[in-house]
């Protein structure tokens, strides 16, 4: 299951796992509007690719669509929380930050987040090895903060790795692996035009990655291509 499939880099994963012969489950908050899903789902064979209507911020939402993923499969191997908004300018002062944007970045980016990810308990539990990817970004790497832009996405990304980590000791016990991983700067609407990586070339690193994430990787925050090395909390 990605979720935030409708476009950007969780369209670009869809096809990607598609591609190596997963059943997806592409979770969009409005699936008539979602062309480019709709129109990979239609290219990849028939079952290939489940669209599943999907708002993180409504709990009415979440249930239907867990619903309708157990009409479709016994089990869950991945959930991609991959939804994500931006909600800032980013060049903001703290006098001129409308502070509603916080929520408007904590609703998604993170409770959003523990919202689906313990909807979807019960199938994720059903699987051999199942795992939780959280799309985070540097952005959210206190460590490496130095400059004074973006405060509520990197608030919000700074909180969704401390809920990664914490989901990981819980969840660990029960056999489900939580990490976070970086997908890097790509070129979408949230990225903007000037960022290096395509949606493709994010996606395709992202598929290995999530194929190879094992028990031991629990609570590590990745970057794209699966390595520590480069990213800090
Ligand atoms: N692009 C980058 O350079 C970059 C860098 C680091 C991290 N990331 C992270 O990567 C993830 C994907 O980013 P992106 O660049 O692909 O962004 P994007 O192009 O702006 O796409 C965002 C996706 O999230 C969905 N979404 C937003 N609010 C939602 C909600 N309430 N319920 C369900 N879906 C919702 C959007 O759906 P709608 O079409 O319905 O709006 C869209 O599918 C995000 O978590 C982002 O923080 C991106």
């Amino acid at each position: 299951m990605v979720t935030g499939a409708s476009r950007g880099i969780g369209l670009a994963l869809v096809r990607e796992l598609a591609s190596r012969g997963c059943h997806v489950l592409a979770g969009a908050r409005h699936p008539s509007e979602a062309r480019g899903l709709q129109a990979a789902a239609c290219e990849a064979k028939p079952g290939v690719i489940d669209i599943v209507a999907l708002d993180v911020r409504s709990d009415e939402s979440v249930r239907g669509a867990v619903e309708e993923a157990a009409g479709k499969v016994r089990a869950l191997d991945a959930l991609v929380n991959n939804a994500g908004v931006f909600p800032e300018e980013g060049d903001e002062r703290l006098e001129d930050l409308p502070l509603e944007l916080f929520e408007e970045a904590f609703s998604v980016n993170v409770v959003g987040v523990a919202r689906v990810t313990r909807a979807f308990l019960p199938l994720l539990g059903a699987a051999a090895h199942p795992r939780v990817v959280n799309i985070s970004s540097l952005a959210g790497s206190i460590s490496r903060k130095e400059d004074a832009r973006h405060y509520c996405y990197s608030a919000s990304k700074a909180a969704l790795n401390m809920l990664t980590r914490t989901m990981a000791a819980e969840l660990r016990p029960r056999g489900i692996t939580v990490v976070a991983v970086t997908p890097g700067w790509v070129r979408t609407e949230m990225g903007g035009p000037q960022a290096p990586l395509t949606v493709e070339e994010s996606a395709r690193s992202l598929g290995r990655t999530i194929e190879r994430i094992s028990p031991q990787d629990a609570g590590h925050f990745f970057d794209r291509d699966g390595s520590t090395a480069s990213v800090a909390w």
